[in-house]
Parts: C-alpha cells; sequence; structure tokens
C-alpha cells in the first residue's frame, strides 16, 4: 500500500482526558462477571499464552455441542489457514433457541418495539423455535439444505430474526442484506452469491416512512435470475405491492402448511453460519464468511462479559439486523445467551428524540448499544428528552462502528447513563465477528474515547505503515493489526480465498490487517484513529470510496470521480466527490450525480457534497492524489496559503510529483466559494 494511502487521521482534539472508575454496584443490580482490573489482566494473558486451554474451557462452558470438539485449534493464521474447535458438531439456532426453549419456553427472547410508539410485541422462546421450525420446514419443501446460500432482504420486523436462525437451523448459509440497500446493489449480492431464494417483505416501516422493498427486489431480481422462489413477509398488507405467482409466496400462507419442529442440522465446527457483504478497498464487495462453532463462541462471550449479562436482562441494540452489529449483538449474542433481546423498527428521533430512552423506559433494558452519530444527534437536540424517562434499570452502555468523540462519550455517560452506568466503546469489524478491544465493565477504568484493552484472546501489534515494523511500547501510532488467531475471525471471503489474504494477510506478513490507524498511549490503552485506506465510515456505515467512484462513472456525463470522506460533526464522515465530466456535458449535474450513487448504492451513501472539476490532482504516472482533495475539502488549506509554495508546501506536503499544480488552486477556490 503506498505511503500516500496511509495517512494515519489525527487524534481527537479535547481536553478531556479524565479516567473514569468502574461504577459502584448499585442495590439491586449484580455483581459483575469481572470484578477488577487485576482479573481481567490475569485471564487475558491466561487467553493468550494458553488460547486452547483458555477457549476450550469457554467453548464448553458456553455453548451446547451434539458431539465434543476433539482439537481446539490448528493451522497458520497468518497464512489464512486457520480452524477452531475441530470434529465438534452444533447447530447455531439450537444454541440460540431450543435449549432455553427447552428449559424456559414461557421466557421472553425477542421483544419488537414498531415504528409506531406503544406498539411492541413480547415473544418467548417457546414461540420463537414453533415459529422457526415452520419457517426452516419452508425453506427445506422449498429444496434448500446445508450449505445452500439464502438472501435475506428484510425490515426490522421479528421475521428478520427467524429468517437467519431458520438458515441457521437447516446449515443453510444466510446472506443478509441490510433494507437501505438498492436495487443494484442487492442484485449484485445475490448474483455473487447464487442465492436461490430470497426472503423478503412487502414493505418496510422506518422514521414513519414507508420503504418498497418488495418493488426493489423485484428490479434486482429482474437481473438476477438464480432466485427461483421469494418468500415475501406482508409487514403492510399494502394491495398495491407487487405479487409474481408462482415465483413469488406469501410467508404466512406458507408457514401456515409446516410443522412447528423440524430438527437442527448438525454442524460441523468449521462450516460456515453466514456470509454478510462489507466495502473494502475496490468497488467490488466482499462476502465475508463467518464458521458456526467460533463465530458463536466469539459473540456469546463478547455479548456476556462486555455488556456483563446475568440472569433477567433485556439487551437493547440498536443496530439493524442488516449489518454485523445486529447479526452479533441483536440475534446471536444474546439470544445464545438466553438473554432477551430488543428489535428495534424505528429510528431514534421519530416522533421526537425520547424515542430511544421510551424503549429503555417501557421494556426495562439493561444495556444498551448504540453508534456515536446516534449520541451526537441526540445530543444536539437536549438533554430534557432524556430527564423525563426512568432509565435506572441501565448498567451498561455501549457504542460501535465509529470513533466516539469525548464529547459525546461524556453525554451518554453523564445525562443518559447519569454517571451510574460503565461506558463500554467497542471497537471490531464484519471480518472479527465479535468485539475486540473493549472496557470490562466493572474492571476496566475508562478514557472518554478510547476503547481501552483488547478482549480475551486478542493479541493487538501497532505496525509502522510503511515498514510494517512493530512499534514496541506505549505512546505509539501506527496501524492496528493482529498477532493471532481467535475463534470468531473470518475464515474467508465467500468463493475468493486469495482476495482474503491479499486483504487481510498479505499486507503485512504475520499479522491480521485491520485497515485501521490506532495509537496506544502511555497506559497501553487503544485508540481507534479510523481507516487508513480508501475506506470511510458514514454514521457507523463503511463505505468503500472506489463503490462509490464505479457508481459515478456509470453516470454518462461524468468522465472520472474521486471520492473521499471529510469530518462531520454528527456523523463522523461525510461523502464528498470530486468529478470530471465528458466534453459538452456542462451545467449542474452534481444532483444528478447524488442520485445516482443513491440508485446504485443506497440513501445511506448519498453524497453530501459533488464537486464539478476541470481536472483531478494526479501524479505524473496518473495516481490521484487524494491527499490534496481530503486537505483541499477538510478546508485545512486557504487561499492564502496558495499565495506560497511554501505555505502550500505546509499545508499539502510535497506536490513535485503532481503532473499539473494549477489543479490545487483551482479547487481551494472551489471550497472558498469563489467559482
Ligand atoms: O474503522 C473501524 C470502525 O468500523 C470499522 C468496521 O466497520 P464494520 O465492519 O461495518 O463494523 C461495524 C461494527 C463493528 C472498523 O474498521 N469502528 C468500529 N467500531 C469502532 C470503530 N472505530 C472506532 N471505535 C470503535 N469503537
Amino acid at each position: 500500500m503506498a505511503a500516500d494511502d496511509m495517512d494515519i487521521p489525527a487524534p481527537q482534539d479535547s481536553a478531556l482526558t479524565a479516567l473514569y472508575a468502574p461504577k459502584p454496584v448499585r442495590p439491586g443490580h449484580p455483581v459483575p462477571h469481572i470484578t477488577s482490573l487485576e482479573e481481567y489482566s490475569e485471564r487475558w494473558k491466561r487467553s493468550l499464552a494458553e488460547p486452547n486451554a483458555f477457549f476450550g474451557d469457554l467453548a464448553k462452558k458456553l455453548l451446547s455441542w451434539s458431539r465434543p470438539f476433539d482439537v481446539v485449534s490448528f493451522g497458520d493464521f497468518t497464512a489464512g489457514n486457520v480452524s477452531w474447535f475441530l470434529n465438534g458438531q452444533l447447530n447455531a439456532c439450537y444454541n440460540c433457541v431450543d435449549r432455553h426453549a427447552l428449559t424456559t419456553p414461557e421466557k421472553i427472547a425477542i421483544i419488537w418495539d414498531s415504528d409506531e410508539i406503544g406498539v411492541h410485541r413480547s415473544i418467548t422462546f417457546g414461540e420463537v423455535l414453533a415459529e422457526v421450525s415452520r419457517l426452516a420446514n419452508v425453506l427445506k419443501a422449498y429444496g434448500v439444505g446445508k450449505g445452500d446460500a439464502v438472501a435475506v432482504y428484510m425490515p426490522m420486523v421479528p421475521e428478520a430474526a427467524y429468517a437467519m436462525l431458520a438458515c441457521a437451523r437447516i446449515g443453510a448459509i444466510h446472506s443478509v442484506v441490510f433494507a437501505g440497500f438498492s436495487a443494484d446493489a442487492l442484485r449484485d449480492r445475490i448474483l455473487d452469491a447464487k442465492c436461490k431464494v430470497l426472503l423478503t417483505a412487502d414493505q418496510g416501516k422506518r422514521g414513519g416512512k414507508t420503504i418498497h422493498l418488495k418493488k426493489i427486489a423485484d428490479e434486482a431480481l429482474a437481473e438476477a435470475p438464480c432466485v427461483e422462489k421469494v418468500i415475501v413477509f406482508r409487514r403492510t398488507n399494502d394491495p398495491s405491492v407487487p405479487f409474481t405467482s408462482p415465483r413469488d409466496v406469501y410467508w404466512d400462507e406458507e408457514v401456515s402448511k409446516q410443522r412447528p419442529y423440524c430438527p437442527c442440522e448438525p454442524m460441523v465446527s468449521e462450516d460456515p453460519l453466514f456470509m454478510l457483504y462489507t466495502s473494502g478497498s475496490t468497488g467490488k464487495p466482499k462476502g465475508v464468511l463467518h464458521t458456526t462453532a467460533g463465530y458463536l463462541l466469539g459473540v456469546t462471550a463478547t455479548t456476556k462479559y462486555v455488556f456483563d449479562l446475568h440472569e433477567g436482562d433485556v439487551h437493547g441494540c440498536m443496530a439493524d439486523v442488516g449489518w454485523i452489529t445486529g447479526h452479533s449483538y441483536i440475534l446471536y449474542g444474546p439470544l445464545s445467551n438466553g438473554v432477551t433481546t430488543v428489535m428495534f423498527e424505528s429510528i431514534p428521533t421519530y416522533p421526537n428524540a425520547g424515542r430511544y430512552w421510551d424503549l429503555v423506559d417501557t421494556h426495562k433494558i439493561t444495556s444498551f448499544y448504540t453508534a456515536p452519530t446516534a449520541i451526537r444527534a441526540l445530543r444536539r437536540l437536549g438533554d430534557e428528552h432524556v430527564a423525563r424517562y426512568d432509565l435506572s434499570t441501565l448498567r451498561t452502555l455501549g457504542s460501535v462502528g465509529e470513533p466516539i468523540n469525548p464529547e459525546a462519550w461524556l453525554w451518554y455517560h453523564d445525562i443518559v447513563g447519569r454517571g451510574r452506568c460503565n461506558i463500554v466503546d467497542t471497537y471490531w469489524q464484519t471480518e472479527t465477528g465479535s468485539i475486540i478491544v473493549t472496557p470490562m465493565p466493572g474492571a476496566t477504568p475508562t478514557k472518554p474515547g478510547s476503547a481501552t484493552l483488547p478482549f480475551f484472546g486478542i493479541d493487538i501489534a501497532v505496525l509502522d505503515p510503511t515498514t510494517g515494523q512493530e512499534l514496541a511500547g506505549n505512546n505509539v501510532t501506527g496501524v492496528l493489526a493482529i498477532r493471532n488467531s481467535f475463534p470468531s475471525v473470518a475464515r474467508s471471503i465467500y468463493n475468493d480465498h486469495a482476495r482474503f489474504l491479499d486483504t487481510y494477510l498479505n499486507p503485512y506478513k504475520g499479522y491480521y490487517f485491520s485497515g485501521d490507524g490506532v495509537t496506544r498511549d502511555e497506559d497501553g490503552y487503544y485508540w481507534i484513529r479510523g481507516r487508513v485506506d480508501d475506506v470511510i465510515n458514514v454514521a457507523g456505515h463503511r463505505l468503500s470510496t472506489a463503490e462509490i467512484e464505479s457508481a459515478l462513472i456509470l453516470h454518462p456525463a461524468c468522465a472520472e470521480a474521486a471520492v473521499i470522506g471529510v469530518p462531520d460533526e454528527v456523523t463522523g464522515q461525510a461523502i464528498v466527490c470530486f468529478c470530471t465530466l465528458k466534453a459538452g456535458d456542462e451545467g449542474d449535474i452534481a444532483a444528478a450525480l447524488k442520485a445516482q450513487v443513491r440508485t446504485h448504492i443506497g440513501p445511506f451513501a448519498t453524497p453530501k457534497r459533488v464537486v464539478i472539476t476541470p481536472e483531478l490532482p494526479k501524479t505524473r504516472s496518473g495516481k490521484i492524489m487524494r491527499r490534496i482533495l481530503r486537505k483541499v475539502a477538510g478546508l485545512e488549506v486557504t487561499e492564502k496559503d496558495l499565495e506560497t509554495e511554501d505555505g502550500l508546501r505546509e499545508k499539502l506536503g510535497d506536490l513535485t510529483t503532481l503532473a499539473e499544480p494549477g489543479i490545487v488552486a483551482v479547487l481551494v477556490k472551489i471550497f472558498a466559494g469563489r467559482t
């Protein structure tokens, strides 16, 4: 990777450096699983010194096996050849549903809170078992079996969870596509995995708006003939929703024909559980592949320890099931622990900014998990929306998906947590499957803005981005890499193991490369600084600049495109596109290009700004110098800097490789509003 692409984002500027001690246990609240930093540290050290004994014990304790494993871990992780819990057999659905339904069938598994305030539903483990079994039988009736990929394009309804669990039950590999993705994005993902069945809904509801899922799915399917059957859940029952018989069938009609029990397919530990597409530094999304036992152990253990779950708890993860956070911490993690999980259909500001806190109050949520973007947006809307609710059940407040700025952290701590809750800033990725850097509530003193220390079994290295050498000791900044294998790490990219190696294991031989910049401070605490590759993070959603660029150049007027992320007060980063136009295309096509990105990827990828420029800053060999674009769009260069060569060099670094130096002044003037 060229050094030009390896700018490590600047640290967050803040005067807040205080250390927050773990909170004392309040009367009536359980004692945390881990009660001191020494206890955490001892267990972490053991997990690295004796990983097989550590994870072998944990796997026996936390998961139910239909056949015990013979070997805990095997193979060479950094060569892309690692396996965990060899020859063991288990089923993820059994672990999440049956084992609780058999002992406590009346216990609430899922609380679904709908888009309409006050309308919610509680579903017991016994009911989930019956619903999932029925759906599993439907899938079997349509010929789906072990190893088949099934596409899931669902709104936030319990049926989305049933869909994933039904696949897991029969050994099918689910590929959930976030309901905010466009028809083109859905089509590409269906085609890549060659799905024969799609589970979707007529429409979705979100923040009072209707999402036309079936209509979008139909557009995708027009170019994805591999799909033979579409199972349509009726969320709104709108009669205008298109329905193509016999390809399409209604979910309710199909499940009503099936018996409410379906045996679980015994899965070998390393059998795939699901794939989830994520953006990388090329235009083509990657189907990150997770396996059954390792993933399930990772999410079960992290949910238990990081959210400090106890019997009777209610876990509220506000993510969407379409992203990894939803997979791991709405579905598999809480349910495997037998803990009630909340599925929230709406958005934090609908019908008002008290919606999250209404959920906590109504459902007596004990651990709450959301993204910094939501925290920042709610902070701006005022403390009064939080103050009117009883939040006394909360013990742990989690943050995920992007760096949290200390001001937002403090607001979460003081206003939502009322100074009584442990804040866990959890760092991880789709590829790691579960949390890898995090405080342990009750044990780790926290610093606002730092994800603190590694989870059990995680051995972090900070590497010099250019030389790849390890930066030893504290007070170092570099790229975050992992030295060792851990159970929940992804094993491959669906049908492209070479790409898996090239993306994660070949950039720095002997390490897993995360793509993130990091600082290890004087206390050994980790501060995640953001992506160092061509991935941007908008409101906790990961997007590849190359994917957006590919969408832009599909527009007939666009000749070239370069996309960067700029800092944004609410969404962390926002998308800015620089486009050159084909000869003859002039006038205001910026709006059309924004629409182009929405159509090709989805509304969540809408650029904040499209800048039409006569050319892009390139080296003489034709490589776009994104560093210049980032600095100009981040308003780090002013017109005054243009006056002297030294001034410009100070702000932008060496410009001698630039083919057309005049372009810098043109771009700076555009951002100064002068052209
Ligand atoms: O850049 C890091 C950021 O989100 C990326 C992973 O995105 P994704 O695979 O979509 O998973 C999101 C949910 C885990 C990371 O490479 N990220 C995630 N958590 C944090 C974070 N950045 C800073 N602090 C975090 N706590």
